[in-house]
């Protein structure tokens, strides 16, 4: 049960968390408004290179809520994005559970640049939902969190934790049963890496949500996959366990060439790989070829930047394989980043005698 108490007026509550990568991929819902999957998924949280910091603040000397990310200011009305809709529904929902009546200033910054083009909802959510408990002394435990952040992103309930993940489809009708787990910790295999290689930051065509919905209902081939990606997440889990690189790479690529094919197979079609993506592939699989036996595995989320799972042994020949793959315009790598975790005054991104962002915003 989560403990009542009002908004610690004033004080500043920062948190950081890593945004992740899914080795078996959620895609498809059976329930829209609840965020709740259609198979179970699994991931590895990533680092402090890909992750997001956020602060908040509640105080009555604020006269509306108001929320700036990378240093430009967002609507909290429901009137701008998707994202920015469901952290109002998250912030309704929290400030009435914990009778809170202020409020709010919400600072968010991520690590790696917008221009990057990757998503930062997964680290955006997390951090969120951590630096609202701890304002409102909600007490909230793992299970509450994932589930709270499930519903601002379905991907995002992984990063609540550290380490190795797995979001459980669960069967119930209100989601209380769909939430993630850690599988082993962020120690359990610290030699696994992704390497993101970047080869367009433009916006999506289709957003993933919009996707969620659509596949389920028009392709025939996702039939398939549901049960497809619940086996690869008992493959994954117990590779991952066994730190059997080889079971896991085959399983990561796989699972992401299902997931695209059933994107592929939607209509109207979904396309998130470009000629780009399918050369890094190709690079990634001579790679294996030469090396007789997995070293790297690409996987791709809902755009087409690659993910190439590799361990800290083999990154030098993978970066050396994707050199030769021109277009990347940037490469960020991340180890198996921690859960979430708060920060000090120090690193808080409110200045606390102006109630505003530290960095000043770029637009009013
Ligand atoms: O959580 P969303 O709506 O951003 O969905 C993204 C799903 C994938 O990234 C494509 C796969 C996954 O499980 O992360």
């Amino acid at each position: 049960m989560w403990v009542l108490r009002m908004a610690d007026s004033n004080k500043i509550f920062t948190a950081a968390a890593g945004s992740n990568i899914a080795f078996i991929k959620y895609w498809g819902r059976r329930d829209d408004a609840l965020n709740l999957p259609a198979n179970s998924s699994i991931s590895m949280t990533l680092d402090s290179a890909v992750s997001t910091r956020t602060s908040v603040a509640f105080s009555r000397k604020l006269d509306r809520d108001r929320l700036y990310i990378n240093g430009e200011e967002e609507q909290l009305d429901g009137s701008a994005n998707e994202k920015t809709v469901f952290m109002k529904r998250i912030l309704d929902h929290v400030r009435s559970v914990a009778k809170a009546k202020e409020h709010v200033l919400i600072v968010s910054e991520n690590s790696f640049p917008s221009s990057a083009g990757m998503a930062s909802s997964a680290s955006g959510a997390a951090a969120l939902v951590t630096a609202l408990d701890a304002a409102l002394g909600m007490g909230m435990d793992e299970r509450g969190k994932s589930i709270l952040t499930r519903q601002i992103s379905g991907s995002a309930c992984r990063s609540v934790q550290g380490g190795f993940v797995k979001w459980n489809r669960g069967v119930e009708k209100d989601g209380a049963d769909s939430y993630a787990v850690q599988v082993a910790d962020e120690r359990h295999w610290p030699e696994l890496m992704d390497i993101i290689a970047v080869v367009d930051a433009s916006k999506k065509r289709v957003s993933s949500s919009e996707g969620h919905s659509s596949t389920p209902k028009t392709s025939p081939l996702y039939a398939a996959r549901p049960a497809f990606a619940e086996r690869g997440v008992g493959v994954v889990e117990k590779a991952l366990v066994a730190r059997d690189f080889q079971t896991l790479a085959e399983a990561i690529m796989r699972d992401s060439n299902n997931m695209h094919a059933t994107m592929l197979d939607t209509w109207k079609p979904i396309m998130y790989l470009n000629d780009k993506s399918r050369e890094i592939m190709y690079a990634v699989e001579d790679l294996n070829s030469r090396k007789r036996g997995y070293v790297a595995a690409y996987t791709f989320d809902a755009g087409p930047n690659a993910h190439l799972i590799t361990t800290r042994e083999h990154r030098k020949e993978v970066l050396g394989a994707i050199d030769a793959v021109s277009g990347i315009s940037r490469v960020i790598e991340s180890g198996v980043g921690a859960g979430p975790e708060l920060l000090g005054e120090a690193e808080a991104l409110i200045d606390a005698a102006g109630l505003g962002p530290k960095r000043p915003p770029r637009k009013a």
